[in-house]
């Protein structure tokens, strides 16, 4: 069965203002296979699309966060076959029409196709492994989260959810070596699936196979927050990729000494990259993700983008500050606010012309952490509101929805971009909205985003803990002359079309080939 995939513009709220999405044919379409074009079974907990039932028909939308972004650049340039686990109602319905085969060839909101498999996983299982360990467990170490004199603490319902996790990662291994069979490689991606690689290998698998991090990976003592017996699990499990990859090579230095760290068994080479253990070596790389230019282009050219622009630009104020995040604590929303109250408190003279817009994805909720952090951000705003509004201006606008178009309209119409992310593994926000914002508006950047590591140079960067530093990076911004503020904008458009999501992964692809031809494992 295939069925057009509706990409959702216009939020999950309103199902009614869902649209399928046309691409002006022969743009970015690209069905001549370059010699290039491989075989690839691409690997992660959410998939390119979701599936949902509107007024008893099935409609398929865009699955959100930044690598489902970064990936869906792959399906224009290669043969994809996307494993991923079943998250709607709807698409548990869809897996098991299909009983364990693929589900559809489908096509992306420019009419490229990929074929597509869900796996069904045990409610129960899938709920302790995305809502107990992955996240927050796995991410809140990752991002430094943890507030460590009172969270976390490892029980009995940690424990079930290590077992859920790695039961959701066999189901996952077992659905993608029956798809893998005839494949170039294939790519398992980030912290849901660190045991996927070695349960590959022990089912046999020989295709060559890599492990890409979309997080950060930080240091060893991070880890001490798991058990031994969990840290050593997601080590080996990683480990049996032939590639791990990571976003900078801040987290590839990190991961080299982690293993050192807890793998008695590992050798570790610090020069060229890589952890050989007794049953063969995985290189350790960076490959900073980025984006497909044009497919962005044409999505942000899109009616319904130019209706929320038109909506948005009949309220504009002299100056916007924008920010799009998901309301994840690691976005350091909070802080944001606070930091622009700081600016506004410092600078009366801007007071009735800027405005913040914060235009936040509802994320993870039923997690405490995050619906606690929701209310967080909400309090924070509505003081900042209370102590600088007048009748005729309000210094946030906070919008806690998904809208996709809203965020597109916002892009081109900014200012100031703020990232200030406590850390991030990339964040692609701060690649692709400057691609197509139309004010050369500048981009105030956490030095720990690691895009920082890239596009730091033409932003303004800012220590994300530092309100007062961020405050002046806001001013600074504000301030900047016509020139300066060009000519750092060209700078980063000029890095990411250079630097675009198929160098990202012809570059994973062709150590693939290196280290597999050189003997692999
Ligand atoms: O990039 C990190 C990541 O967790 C992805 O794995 C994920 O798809 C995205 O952010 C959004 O998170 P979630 O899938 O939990 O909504």
């Amino acid at each position: 069965m295939a069925i057009r995939v509706g990409w959702n513009l216009a939020g999950k709220a309103d199902a009614r203002r869902r649209f399928t999405f046309s691409f002006p044919a022969g743009v970015v379409r690209s069905d001549a296979m370059p010699a290039s074009r491989r075989r690839l079974v691409v690997v992660s907990n959410r998939g390119p699309i979701e599936y949902d039932r509107v007024d008893g028909r099935r409609t398929a939308r865009r699955g959100g966060g930044g690598l489902v972004t970064a990936l869906s650049g792959l399906i224009a340039s290669h043969d994809v076959t996307w494993v991923a686990a079943a998250l709607s109602d709807e698409d548990v319905v869809v897996a098991q029409e299909h009983a364990g085969t693929v589900a559809a060839e489908e096509t992306d909101g420019a009419g490229h196709r990929f074929r597509l498999r869900l796996v069904e996983v045990e409610a129960a299982d899938y709920d302790r492994y995305y809502n107990v360990f992955a996240n927050p467990l796995l991410w809140f170490i990752q991002h430094g989260l943890w507030n460590r004199p009172y969270t976390p603490e490892m029980t009995a319902a940690t424990r079930a959810a290590w077992e859920s996790y790695r039961r959701v990662n066999e189901v996952i291994a077992a659905a993608v070596a029956a798809e893998s069979a005839d494949s170039d490689a294939v790519l398992v991606h980030d912290y849901q699936l660190y045991l996927v690689p070695r349960m590959l290998r022990d089912l046999g698998l020989r295709t060559p196979l890599s492990h890409f991090t979309h997080i950060p990976w930080p240091g060893p003592d991070a880890w001490r927050v798991l058990t031994a017996d969990m840290r050593l699990g997601l080590l080996r499990g990683l480990l049996g990729a032939d590639v791990v990859g990571f976003q900078t090579a801040r987290s590839v230095r990190a991961f080299l000494a982690t293993a050192e760290e807890y793998l008695p068994e590992a050798f570790v080479d610090h020069v060229r990259p890589r952890v050989t253990l007794r049953d063969g070596a995985a290189s350790v790389r960076s490959y900073p993700i980025s984006i497909d230019p044009a497919a962005f282009e044409l999505l942000a050219a899109h009616p319904a983008v130019a209706a929320a622009a038109e909506r948005l630009t009949a309220d504009l104020p002299e100056r916007l500050v924008l920010r799009v995040d998901r309301t994840d604590p690691s976005k350091n929303v909070v802080r944001g606010f606070r930091a622009f109250a700081r600016f506004l408190a410092r600078h009366p003279e801007w007071h009735g012309r800027v405005r913040l817009l914060a235009l936040l994805d509802p994320s993870r909720l039923k997690i405490p952490e995050y619906a606690e952090y929701v209310g967080a951000i909400q309090r924070a705003a509505r003081e900042v509101n209370d102590q600088f509004a007048d009748p005729g201006w309000t210094p946030i606008d906070l919008r806690v929805s998904d809208d996709f178009a809203l965020a597109l309209a916002a892009y081109k119409h900014y200012d100031v971009l703020l990232v200030n992310a406590i850390v991030d593994g990339m964040n692609l926000i701060a690649k692709e909205a400057p691609l197509v914002n139309e004010r050369d508006g500048v981009l105030v950047l956490s030095e720990n985003a690691g895009a920082h590591e890239e596009i730091g140079g033409h932003a303004l960067s800012i220590n994300p803990f530092d309100l007062e530093g961020t405050a002046d990076a806001i001013a600074a911004a504000l301030a900047m002359p016509d020139d300066e503020r060009r000519r750092r904008a060209e700078g980063i458009r000029t890095h990411v079309r250079a630097h675009d999501v198929r160098a990202w992964i012809a570059a994973q692809l062709a150590d693939l080939d290196s280290i597999v031809g050189a003997g692999g494992r």
